[in-house]
């Protein structure tokens, strides 16, 4: 008869170094559940699963609907019509770089003569509706330095009420192909803004002589129409450094 059987101190003993041996596995078995989690998904990862669902559908959608024969046969087409288009002339803007040999060149060309250009005999009648809408739009550009209603400010002299915009057609065309700078009085008062005004000569011609006619016939003014072949006459003086006041005509 084993003496250790009826011997509660020893039964009590066995009991805890059992249970103790049990908590040993269980606590491994935990750390090795908790550090072997699967990795959780990226948020990336799930958002791309719904937009690879939506793909899939795409595709499927675009090919039911456009075979390889119908694309085939389109691109064919497209490409005789491509063929067959007269490509439109560019117009390129005239780019001098400061400072070169072209730049002093121009600089030292003699003088235009304008009188031709001023001498057009107006038309009568208001300008060309068309004209004055093309006008208005290219005048957004001038409007971010003269003002919406051509009012000036801090920036720049006013288009309305101007004398020089109402007088002699060359010299807008000329401060426009080639900027302005210096002193000038506009309405009885002097401005002389720090780098005056930049060449806007990219324009065309047909946009030119829109917004011209278009400053020229708003804000109160009332002048003749610019026509673009009087800017066309002047499209020798790109290039040349910002006009001054003295050189214009005066109004
Ligand atoms: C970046 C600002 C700026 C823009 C854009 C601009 N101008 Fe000017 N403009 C000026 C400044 C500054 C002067 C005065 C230059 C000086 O002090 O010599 C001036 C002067 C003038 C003048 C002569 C003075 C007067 O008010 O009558 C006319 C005309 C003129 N600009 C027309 C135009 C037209 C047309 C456009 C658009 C195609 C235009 N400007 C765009 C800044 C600008």
């Amino acid at each position: 008869m084993d003496p250790s059987r009826d011997n509660p101190l020893l039964r009590f003993a066995t009991f805890w170094w059992g249970f103790g041996t049990f908590l040993i596995f269980a606590l491994l078995l935990a750390v090795i559940l908790i550090f072997n989690q699967p990795e959780p998904t990226s948020l990336e990862d799930a958002a791309a699963v719904p937009r690879y669902a939506t793909r899939a559908k795409v595709d499927a959608a675009q090919a039911a609907n456009l075979s390889p024969a119908a694309l085939d046969a389109a691109t064919l087409v497209l490409a005789k019509r491509f063929a067959s288009m007269k490509p439109v002339a560019v117009e390129k803007p005239a780019q001098v770089i400061p400072g070169s040999e072209t730049a002093k060149k121009l600089a030292a060309a003699p003088a235009v003569d304008t009188t031709a250009i001023d001498a057009v005999t107006p038309e009568d009648g208001p300008p060309d509706p068309a004209v004055m809408a093309a006008g208005q739009a290219s005048y957004m550009l001038c409007a971010a330095c003269h003002g919406q209603n051509g009012e000036g400010g801090v920036i720049a002299p006013p288009i309305a009420n101007s004398e020089w915009v109402k007088g002699p057609i060359s010299n807008l065309i000329r401060i426009q192909l080639r900027g302005l700078q210096g002193a000038i009085t506009v309405a009885g008062k002097e401005y002389n803004m720090p780098g005056g005004m930049a060449a806007l000569s990219y324009q065309t011609d047909e946009q030119i002589a829109g917004v011209l006619t278009y400053i020229r016939n708003s804000f109160g003014n009332k002048a003749s129409s610019v026509k673009p072949e009087q800017v066309a006459a002047l499209r020798s003086e790109v290039g040349k450094p910002q006009i001054t006041a003295a050189e214009l005509t005066k109004p």
